[in-house]
């Protein structure tokens, strides 16, 4: 039997070592924790996306008394992005989460589903999308969603 290592690689900074753009982009999607609606969790997720047409599109995370109607900053983000400019391509995400008052000291990553939803996009876009997860203490800065999803279901 073979035995299959998967490595991943992700770029660790601290936010002030960032170029001034991912700033920008970090900045969006910290300021958009603040429009989370999370009665439920109080774990305020903020989400930045960068656009091929220039514009950032930022979303947050919406809560449900029942908890799977719901949804996640990321595909909030994203799936609104794509609506509202369809021909757009998606080329840097930024994530940021703030609990208790305070931004979460260690980056947030996206859940499976949004893997998988920013998968989709990375697909149509033809190019690794830039992905950078803000904590206080570091940041992760990985070049494309496959990196977090190695073993990707793309093809049926
Ligand atoms: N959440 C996100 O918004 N993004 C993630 O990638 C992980 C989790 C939200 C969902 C829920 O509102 C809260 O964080 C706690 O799970």
């Amino acid at each position: 039997m073979e035995e299959l290592k998967i490595t991943t690689n992700i770029q660790v900074c601290s936010y002030a070592e960032l170029v001034e753009d991912d700033r920008i982009l970090v900045d969006k999607a910290k300021a958009m924790t603040q429009n989370s609606y999370v009665p439920y969790s109080h774990f305020h997720v903020g989400a930045a996306l960068l656009l091929s047409n220039g514009k950032i599109v930022g979303g947050s995370n919406q809560e449900n008394a029942a908890f799977p109607s719901g949804t996640c900053a990321e595909r909030t983000t994203i799936f609104y992005a794509h609506s509202k400019y369809p021909e757009a391509k998606f080329q840097k995400l930024a994530i940021a989460a703030w609990q208790a008052g305070d931004f979460t000291a260690n980056p947030t990553p996206p859940c499976g589903a949004c893997r998988q939803a920013i998968l989709e996009y990375e697909k149509l876009a033809g190019h690794p999308i830039k992905i950078l997860l803000y904590g206080r203490d570091k940041v992760y800065v990985i070049n494309g969603i496959r990196e977090l999803l190695p073993l990707q279901f793309d093809e049926f």
